[in-house]
């Protein structure tokens, strides 16, 4: 995909290089878009919601009692609609008088809905905020995005999605990294997998079979259905992680 960018009073969301490394090594030839969007920890914007928000997107976000949940969200939907500018190379009117816009299924999965640009038909999308990050990736087949921060509750719950013989292949596959480093890089990637699969599938429904070390993180690959590859990466106290399934 190309990336018509940056616009002028829009801030850059462009993920490290690192990031987009690594997502060409796990996914050779697939054509995706990042955004990564550090959190302000008082809630701030880089870009004021009426500036990007449609009107009815402004009143969602307002409605929202937790100052987390706005926080959060309001990041998520920054990088999804700065994936889709970076891609359709968003033109003249506001960009807050769009005719489209990110909407939710029945079981909150987001998509495109309304005059959506050529460039993003067929185009599938997926976001995650957690930590101290929010983030979104388009790309052309089914995509799941996750970050969660390394924190010690991982590895109390760790029984909930991860099978112990789970463990021994992280420990070949990460040896320099600690438990909870290990956890939570396999915790992120079955999310991301999770969101690009249909119907959410349960955390020990899939199973870590194999994977490899990247340049920048780790290819890891699941028995799930049929298998999946997710490219997992830790970078600055969070695990990130994408999964792309075949078409
Ligand atoms: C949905 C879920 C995968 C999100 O993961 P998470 O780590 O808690 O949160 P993240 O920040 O990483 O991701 C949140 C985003 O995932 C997306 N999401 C929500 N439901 C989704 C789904 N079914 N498939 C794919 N993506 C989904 C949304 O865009 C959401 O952000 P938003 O609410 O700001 O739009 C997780 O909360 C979950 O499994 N929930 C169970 C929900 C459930 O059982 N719903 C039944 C129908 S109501």
């Amino acid at each position: 995909m190309q990336a018509n960018f940056p616009a002028a009073g829009w801030p850059d969301l462009s993920p490290p290089p690192a990031f987009v490394s690594l997502l060409a090594e796990v996914f050779p030839g697939v054509q995706c878009q990042v955004s990564l969007l550090p959190l302000a920890k008082d809630g701030s914007s880089p870009i004021l919601p009426a500036d990007f928000l449609r009107p009815d997107e402004l009143s969602l976000w307002q409605s929202f009692a937790s100052d987390k949940r706005k926080r959060e969200w309001l990041g998520g939907r920054l990088c999804a609609y700065d994936c889709a500018r970076r891609l359709t190379a968003w033109p003249e009117m506001p960009f807050q008088a769009r005719d489209w816009w990110l909407a939710a299924d029945e079981n909150g999965r987001p998509f495109w809905q309304g005059n959506v640009p050529r460039a993003l038909r067929g185009t599938d999308i997926s976001l995650s905020h957690g930590g101290g990050y929010a983030l979104a990736i388009i790309a052309a087949n089914r995509v799941g995005a996750d970050v969660e921060v390394c924190q010690a509750k991982v590895e109390r719950v760790a029984a909930r999605f991860c099978h112990a013989e789970e463990e021994d292949t992280l420990a070949r596959l990460l040896p320099e990294k600690d438990r909870l480093a290990r956890l939570t890089l396999l915790w992120s990637a079955k999310e991301s997998l999770r969101k690009a699969a249909p119907g959410l599938p349960g955390f020990l429904a899939m199973r870590l079979a194999d994977g490899n070390r990247a340049d920048h993180g780790w290819r890891l690959t699941f028995a799930w259905e049929k298998r999946a590859s997710v490219a997992a990466t830790l970078y600055d106290g969070h695990a990130f992680a994408f999964c792309l399934l075949e078409k």
